[in-house]
């Protein structure tokens, strides 16, 4: 059996995220939000006493990883929008902690049990699309005890940000 941080030899088998007006959207908007909007400090408030082992769905473009700190092992990323991937791919290898990045889906994590000391979700769960097949995903590769961290939002004032 391959080492729970390498991805699947074979194609995933769950279906895929394609969203490439999103995905260029969200690469420039993302970075903004966090220097100029302050979301940058809610990444570090959201990752701050981590250790060991974590994992990340839906990782974007990597933005969470400059925050990750120096008691983290290992974070194993996952992003299936493929331009994001790249963005998160290029992110990881500026990360002060190891990042791989993987294509999958947070509802079929190609990962072993109880694995994982924390795992982290940041404005992704109003994303996917099986939010009860996530949740016991993380909860199936997360060990005993282990921390779930999560950071969403509400529903914008404005229209045009709501939109
Ligand atoms: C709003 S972005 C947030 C990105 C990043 N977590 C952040 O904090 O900036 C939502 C992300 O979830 C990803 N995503 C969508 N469906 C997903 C799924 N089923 N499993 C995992 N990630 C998914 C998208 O590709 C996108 O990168």
């Amino acid at each position: 059996m391959a080492p729970p941080h390498t991805p699947s030899p074979a194609p995933s088998a769950s279906p895929g995220v394609h969203h490439p007006l999103f995905a260029r959207f969200y690469a420039r908007f993302s970075v903004s939000a966090d220097a100029k909007g302050g979301l940058g400090a809610l990444r570090a408030e959201l990752l701050a006493g981590l250790s060991g082992r974590v994992i990340e769905i839906g990782a974007g473009n990597g933005l969470n990883f400059a925050h990750y700190p120096a008691g983290v092992t290992e974070v194993v990323a996952l992003e299936p929008e493929s331009r994001l991937r790249r963005l998160a791919q290029e992110a990881a290898l500026r990360s002060p902690v190891p990042v791989t990045v993987l294509p999958d889906t947070a509802e079929a994590l190609p990962l072993e049990d109880a694995s994982f000391d924390a795992a982290v979700a940041s404005l992704v769960l109003c994303t996917v699309r099986n939010l009860p097949q996530a949740l016991a995903e993380l909860h199936r590769v997360l060990r005993p005890g282990a921390e779930l961290r999560f950071f969403e939002h509400g529903l914008a004032d404005s229209p045009g940000l709501a939109r």
